[in-house]
């Protein structure tokens, strides 16, 4: 059970949107909003995509978040054990919202996250209580996938950031309504190269959708 409620901490949740190599894990382990160190972070990281501590075992994983969180100190604990994609992530979040604790940020990195939705319809109900009320309770969400069309709305919902990179086909349409590009705007995404994002941030550029081009970093998070 979440606690201490504060309802103070800003709306930061973030997607990443792009097709695989367009550089969705990099801008996600570059951003400057996550804390390198010092933070309480949980992750949902079925292809150890990122620097953390991985756990297999939902048994394992479990108690290691107990514990983490009993001893006071910062921790980057990663679910990599995923079977049932829907199933495992609607327990993993059991276990994050259980984890989180409004006097402190708690960092969410949830990986393919398509994977993880059934439908466009409403989230599963305990990624819908995440969330949506996660942020009182001072969780960030950095959610990262592949095919936006095949993400929950509660997701998009729930998001203030965007960093939209590469797309194909249908991708294309949905990716430039998130962005307000017109139709004849789409060639501002069709021509976007690896790592390159567009990143729409409403307390950024004045809300207007700015171009990112990042390097690849090999020993990051
Ligand atoms: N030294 C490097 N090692 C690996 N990838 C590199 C390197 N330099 C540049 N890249 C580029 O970085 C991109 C990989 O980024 P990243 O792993 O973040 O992609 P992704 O969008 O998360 O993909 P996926 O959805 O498959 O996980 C690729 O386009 C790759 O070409
Ligand atoms: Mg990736």
């Amino acid at each position: 059970m979440a606690i201490n409620q504060n309802t103070k901490w800003p709306n930061r949740n973030t997607l990443y949107l792009g097709r695989s190599g367009s550089g969705k894990s990099q801008a996600g382990k570059q951003n400057p909003e996550i804390p390198r160190s010092g933070a309480r972070v949980l992750l949902w990281d079925p292809s150890h995509d990122h620097k953390a501590f991985h756990i297999e075992s939902k048994v394992t994983y479990a108690r290691a978040v107990r514990e983490a969180i009993a001893s006071g100190k910062p921790f980057r604990l990663a679910f990599s054990g995923v079977l049932d994609a829907v199933k495992d992530h609607e327990w993993w979040c059991s276990i994050v919202w259980a984890a989180l604790d409004g006097n402190y940020q708690t960092y969410v990195i949830d990986e393919e996250l398509s994977a993880s939705c059934v439908s466009t319809a409403k989230a599963e109900p305990n990624a819908a209580k995440l969330l949506n009320q996660g942020r009182k309770y001072g969780m960030v969400y950095h959610g990262i996938a592949q095919v936006p069309t095949e993400i929950s709305k509660t997701y998009f919902n729930q998001t203030e950031v965007f960093y939209v990179g590469q797309q194909r086909g249908d991708q294309l349409k949905k990716s430039a309504s998130l962005l307000g590009f017109k139709k004849n705007e789409f060639e501002k995404l069709t021509s976007l190269e690896p790592l390159q994002f567009w990143r729409l941030d409403p307390k950024q550029n004045g809300g207007v959708p700015e171009l990112i081009k990042m390097q690849y970093q090999e020993n990051n998070f």
